[in-house]
């Protein structure tokens, strides 16, 4: 992993884990919410293995798990299309990126994902280009995300979604969520208990 995305990863490691264990508050708009380092390296190495070359990532947040995937993409020449409406987080993300190197490599697009994701679904020039897609903003849109970026993924791509397992309160509607694209002919699917439960998804044809 390249040492300057290392560096800024472990300083938001740590903030992330301070907010976490509640050691600091936070008001809950400018929390990280970020998935957890093991996680990040799982996507990193799956990222790596697959060669994938375009990402597209809904709920950016301060860019933490953007981190991790940029990092599987540099030697592929690849690029990341990320999704965020909170202005505040899209400020210290666009920081990070800068002291990590990569902003080249990443674009940030700002507003609300299902308006950008009915977009992205009708332009033709987008259709399969994503390896790898994670889908880790509001919980309640994760059926319409999936349906949107189904599309946008090519055969063999990835759609991974976070919070299957955790928080618990979530359970309900991930049950949905997972029935719904179990019933899909087209995506074979399963959860895997790592972090807070992610579920990774092919599109099969
Ligand atoms: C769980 S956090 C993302 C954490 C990030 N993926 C990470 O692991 O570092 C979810 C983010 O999605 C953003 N979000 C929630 N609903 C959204 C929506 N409808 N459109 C765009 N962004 C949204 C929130 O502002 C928040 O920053």
């Amino acid at each position: 992993m390249r040492e300057n995305i290392k560096s800024v990863l472990k300083k938001l490691g740590k903030q992330s884990e301070l907010e976490k264990s509640e050691k600091i508050q936070v008001n809950h708009d400018e929390r990280m919410l970020t998935i957890s380092n093991e996680t990040g390296e799982f996507f990193n190495i799956l990222l790596k293995a697959m060669k994938a070359k375009k990402i597209l990532e809904v709920g950016m947040s301060v860019g933490f798990s953007t981190l991790w995937f940029v990092d599987a993409i540099l030697a592929n020449n690849g690029k990341i299309v990320t999704i965020e409406e909170n202005q505040d987080k899209i400020t210290r993300a666009k920081k990070n990126f800068e002291e990590a190197g990569v902003s080249a490599q990443i674009e940030i697009q700002e507003g609300k994902a299902l308006q950008i994701l009915q977009k992205l679904a009708t332009s033709e020039s987008e259709q399969q280009q994503f390896d790898f897609v994670f889908l880790d903003a509001d919980k309640e849109n994760n059926i319409e995300y999936f349906d949107l970026v189904l599309p946008l993924v090519r055969v063999g791509g990835i759609i991974a979604t976070d919070n299957i397992l955790y928080p618990e309160e979530f359970r309900p509607e991930m049950k949905k969520f997972t029935e719904y694209i179990k019933s899909k002919p087209n995506v074979q699917t399963m959860t895997l208990d790592l972090g807070n439960g992610e579920e990774i998804s092919i599109k099969t044809k």
